[in-house]
């Protein structure tokens, strides 16, 4: 059995997304178009359902698939997009939200941003419950970062190892495998 050493309690989560939610509504709220909030399957479902409940803006959510990592912890630097938006995105402002920014190449070479405007995007934000600035290879712009954190593989809240460790409610890093 795994060890998990706890990083982010369930409470200090709920505590940083309400704080999330509060800023963005405040971005969007005078807004002259309709908010969009693409979720990246499947880290992000966790965070994004806990999200959507703290922006006080109407909006819509939908969720793209991303393949890079394929159970490996380290980045293959193959992207390709598995699962595209069921919503037409002309017009909306949209905002992307990952579990969390590492190396950047798959925000990057999944080409999500790009694609997005070149649907007509009103506008396109980046926001990332986690980012590990130390490991980027890749420049990507974050609009609204939840925590930065060290170079450690973490679960929980959404992320795995393995398709491991999703359902945990709090964010902690896997010590040990027996
Ligand atoms: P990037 O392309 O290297 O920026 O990695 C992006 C994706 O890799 C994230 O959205 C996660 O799904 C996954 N990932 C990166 N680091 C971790 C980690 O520490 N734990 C779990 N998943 C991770
Ligand atoms: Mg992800």
């Amino acid at each position: 059995m795994a060890t998990i050493e706890t990083l982010f309690s369930a409470e200090t989560l709920h505590q940083r997304v309400r704080e999330l939610g509060e800023q963005i509504t405040h971005d969007y709220q005078q807004s002259d178009a309709p908010l969009l909030v693409v979720g990246v399957l499947k880290g992000a479902t966790l965070f994004l359902a806990d999200l959507v409940r703290c922006i006080g803006c109407p909006l819509e959510f939908d969720f793209v698939a991303i393949s890079s990592y394929a159970g490996a912890t380290q980045t293959s630097g193959e992207v390709r997009i598995l699962k595209d938006l069921d919503i037409a995105v002309t017009g909306k402002h949209v905002l992307i939200v990952e579990d969390i920014l590492d190396t950047g190449l798959t925000l990057k070479f999944s080409y999500l941003i790009e694609s997005l405007l070149a649907r007509h995007a009103k506008s396109v934000r980046v926001c990332v419950l986690l980012d590990k600035p130390s490991r980027r290879r890749v420049e990507v712009a974050v609009d609204y970062c939840g925590f930065q954190i060290e170079d450690r593989f973490v679960v929980g809240y959404g992320m795995d190892y393995a398709e491991q460790y999703r359902n945990l409610p709090y964010i902690g890093v896997v010590q040990s495998v027996s």
